[in-house]
């Protein structure tokens, strides 16, 4: 009688013995701590974390062979991003209650403000671009996509939503104004921010040439200066210039009033990396469920979208989120929002 070995299942457990091992280190926690609702490249983190890149690029291994986090291209750059446990399997749910309790780890001082700097270095040179290229922003923009391509769907969700008489807009980021006297027509009041004074000036022609009486121009950083909150916050092929979206999404979602929305237009991810180059773009459009786990994690309910193609290749998405009448305290009461 021969006796044979045991067959032993390596698969499930290796991948158990790879989450521990990416979780058993303070530095990797923190990496994914830092990455909770932003993506970084391996200098961009050597730099947040003042270690050498080659250190870094072991630790982004270790984290990327555990599932923990996974890589995207941006034009010639490659950012990490966290990888979100799957809903069932070996591991899922050693996965999810890791990143769930990271996620109540403060982030230490020092790194905050690192990654404070790396944001603001990304800001610079978006604004840097729009101070620079006001002159020729129209033509820049039809490189990608002009208003008159997707204007109808936008419309369309705009003119979907149950707005009272004196409801009130924000519109971040109106670049030249194009946007404004739709807005202007169907709300009563209308604010417009924008941190670039020579866009600000492009939108303040327009509206002075469509004697828009309800619109008032503000020059205001949307991110880190004070914004009147309004029932329909509007974002129209702005988010691929923010440095941190999904934190941006969840700042701007406190500017929606209670029972509110916010309408975002964006690019939907394409590889064209020209568009840093010629429209300043930060970032190279964004998957859809980005958007939508963005919106989530800033309370926000997802409604209609609309995906528009077009000749060009590149395919944009118009979403609407809208803000609850009252949200979730952490005890589990329901808190009305004032
Ligand atoms: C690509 S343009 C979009 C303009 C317009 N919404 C459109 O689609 O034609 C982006 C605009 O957002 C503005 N912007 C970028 N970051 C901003 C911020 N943090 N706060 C306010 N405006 C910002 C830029 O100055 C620029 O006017």
């Amino acid at each position: 009688m021969s006796l044979r070995a045991p067959q032993l299942r390596f698969e499930p457990s290796d991948q158990l013995a790879a989450l521990c091992k990416a979780g058993g280190d303070p530095l990797r926690l923190n990496i994914l701590r830092a990455l909770a609702s932003d993506s970084f490249g391996v200098l961009e983190l050597a730099q947040i974390f003042d270690i050498s890149q080659s250190g870094m690029s072991h630790h982004l291994k270790v984290l990327a062979q555990a599932g923990l986090v996974a890589t995207r291209r941006e034009g010639n750059a490659i950012f990490y991003r966290r990888e979100l446990a799957a809903a069932e399997g070996t591991g899922s749910a050693l996965h999810a209650g890791l990143l769930a309790d990271v996620d109540r780890l403060p982030l230490p001082e020092p790194l905050r403000g690192r990654i404070g700097q790396v944001h603001a270095r990304r800001s610079a040179a978006s604004e840097d671009f729009f101070a620079r290229m006001a002159g020729s922003f129209q033509a820049r923009q039809d490189l990608i996509a002009g208003l008159p391509q997707y204007r109808d769907s936008l419309l369309a969700l705009l003119d979907a939503l149950d707005l009272g008489a004196g409801a009130s807009a924000l519109e971040v980021g109106p670049g030249d104004g194009a946007l404004l006297p739709e807005l202007s027509r169907r709300f009563a009041s209308v604010t417009a921010v924008d941190n670039s004074p020579a866009m600000l000036d492009l939108a303040r022609q327009h509206c002075a040439s469509q004697q828009l009486d309800n619109v008032q121009l503000q020059l205001a950083d949307a991110l880190l200066d004070d914004c009147p909150r309004a029932d329909c916050v509007v974002l129209n092929m702005v988010l691929h210039h923010l440095p941190a979206p999904g934190e941006a999404m969840r700042q701007l979602a406190r500017l929606v009033k209670p029972g509110g929305s916010l309408l975002v237009t964006e690019l939907c991810r394409h590889n064209q990396s020209w568009a840093r180059e010629a429209c300043g773009d930060v970032w190279l459009g964004f998957e859809q469920d980005d958007l939508a786990r963005w919106a989530d994690a800033a309370g926000l309910t997802p409604g209609e979208s609309l995906y528009i193609g077009l000749k060009n290749g590149f395919q944009i998405q118009a979403r609407h989120f809208s803000r609850p009448l009252t949200t979730p305290s952490p005890t589990g009461k329901q808190e009305t929002d004032r």
